[in-house]
């Protein structure tokens, strides 16, 4: 049976307690770039095609399974014995005719190709280890290497002061033919801990192999963040900078200056085209797609939204689950939520806020507005304090708004309410009829002028009342 006849299956160590996050909440998710540690982990092994995907859980299991919606399996490990028993756990579950990788939940930045090469290492029945050269490579497993060639892993603990000094660590991350691994997991279980800690230690697997004479390859990452463990919240940040860095590289790779690479943060998927602009202090979250030339003004958050080309988003806007036309601009200080679309080179100013409504080519809401469930058409104007009032306290309603329509300033349009193409609407209005096309609607108290009016001449006092 050849090996590229194997499928791929990955067991998730997170079962252990994470101590020091001192935290109400699983180690395993808590968030790097807003998406749990765990499933940074589980979109690894669905991007190296596993076909399934065992995650080993313990401590706080329920509310680990609560909170991943993917399609995984699920191992009690009740006693944390160890990695190795941690891993033969899940060995029922998986077929004899699979490779085997090895993830860890609480390491989340290992790029799919660093561990598509563990994985390819495995042909021919061989066991693949990813290592790291770490400056302070701390309590972690060091590689023991004979003439180049990796002889076991020792723990810190159980490690001679020669061995200590030693820079290439054990990832933890490894992959093997669930054949061989099976048998040295059951050959791990028989002999029992042999060691200091009384663990049952998967990394045990290593020197087995190699008197079996089976073929061991050390895949080194190339960055060490990308094998590194979060065991408390310092560590935690310290991935996340590493992460956002990487993401801030590629973006200027493709195109994208940055006001500041170190004060970007990409929680999600951003795809950008050339000459975008992105000043300091912006957050990206969900999926948002930038086209060319777009300027993104600093202190943004844009959230699962799409900006075409030439759009600008001025300063301290927020805009989520929009649809940004081509050379609109937006803001500064302005709130876009979900349902909005915006058509070209509309201009929504400051202090207005939208939500489900769609403004046509050329509309401007410049300044104080509110706009919801709202369907405007195309080269409307919209003055300052204009509110739809979409809401009986009851159902929403809609407003329907036509082309070259004119609200004047300080409006309250009481929805359902249709205003017909260059209607205009009178400053200062309540309307709560409809208006036909070009009709002009006036809704306000009419002003009284009186003459001779005599200003009283002291302030009234508690007497007078
Ligand atoms: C292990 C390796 C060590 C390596 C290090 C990398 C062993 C014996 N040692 O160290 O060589 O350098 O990882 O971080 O494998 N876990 C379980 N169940 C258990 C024990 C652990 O699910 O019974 C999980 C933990 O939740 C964690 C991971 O396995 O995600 C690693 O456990 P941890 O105790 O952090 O690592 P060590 O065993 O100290
Ligand atoms: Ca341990």
């Amino acid at each position: 049976m050849g090996q590229s006849s194997l499928q791929l299956e990955a067991v998730v160590l997170a079962a252990g307690k994470g101590t020091r996050m001192k935290s109400q909440r699983s180690k395993v998710l808590h968030e790097l770039a807003g998406k749990p540690m765990l499933h940074h982990v589980l979109d690894q092994a669905a991007a190296l095609g596993a076909q399934q995907t065992h995650v080993v859980i313990g401590n706080q299991a329920e509310q680990v399974r609560a909170a991943t919606p993917h399609p995984v399996s699920w191992v009690m490990q009740t006693e944390q014995l160890g990695t190795g028993h941690a891993v033969l756990q899940a060995m029922p579950g998986v077929s004899d005719d699979s490779v085997v990788l090895v993830l860890y939940g609480d390491v989340p930045l290992a790029s799919p190709a660093l561990l598509g090469d563990a994985v390819a290492a495995t042909a021919g029945g061989a066991v693949a280890l990813v290592t790291a050269d770490f400056e302070d490579p701390a309590q972690l497993g060091r590689i023991v290497r004979e003439n180049g060639a990796i002889q076991s892993i020792v723990e810190y603990k159980d490690a001679t002061d020669t061995q200590r000094e030693i820079r290439e660590i054990n990832s933890g991350i490894l992959a093997v033919p669930a054949t061989q691994l099976k048998r040295y997991l059951a050959e791990i279980a028989e002999v029992g801990p042999q060691n200091k800690q009384g663990e049952y230690y998967l990394t045990d697997l290593i020197a087995l192999a190699v008197r079996d004479r089976v073929a061991v390859h050390g895949i080194k990452a190339p960055q060490p963040q990308q094998v590194m463990g979060v065991n408390d919240r310092i560590q935690l940040a310290e991935l996340e900078r590493f992460y956002q860095q990487q993401r801030a590289t590629e973006l200027m790779r493709n195109g994208v200056t940055l006001a500041d690479p170190a004060r970007l943060d990409v929680r999600g998927a951003l795809t950008v085209a050339e000459d975008v602009f992105i000043d300091v202090n912006v957050v990206f979250e969900g999926e948002v797609s930038l086209g060319s030339g777009v300027y993104v003004g600093p202190n943004c958050v844009i959230r699962d939204t799409a900006i075409e080309a030439g759009a600008r988003i001025e300063a301290s806007s927020v805009v989520e689950g929009a649809r940004i036309g081509a050379d609109a601009t937006v803001g500064p200080f302005a709130r876009i939520r979900t349902g909005t679309v915006l058509g070209e080179r509309v201009k929504i100013g400051n202090f207005v806020e939208t939500k489900k409504t769609t403004l046509g080519n050329d509309s401007k809401a410049s300044h104080l507005t509110y706009l919801g469930d709202a369907t405007l058409g195309e080269g409307c104007n919209v003055g300052a304090g204009t509110v739809t009032c979409n809401y009986d306290g009851i159902a929403k309603h809609q407003t329907t708004i036509g082309d070259g329509v004119f609200v004047g300033t300080n409006s309250t349009l009481v929805a359902p309410l249709t205003l017909g193409d260059d209607a205009f609407v009178a400053a200062g209005s309540t309307i709560t009829k409809s208006l036909d096309k070009a009709e002009l609607g006036v809704g306000r108290g009419r002003q009284k002028s009186i003459q001779g009016w005599v200003r009283p001449d002291r302030r009234p006092t508690d007497t007078d009342k």
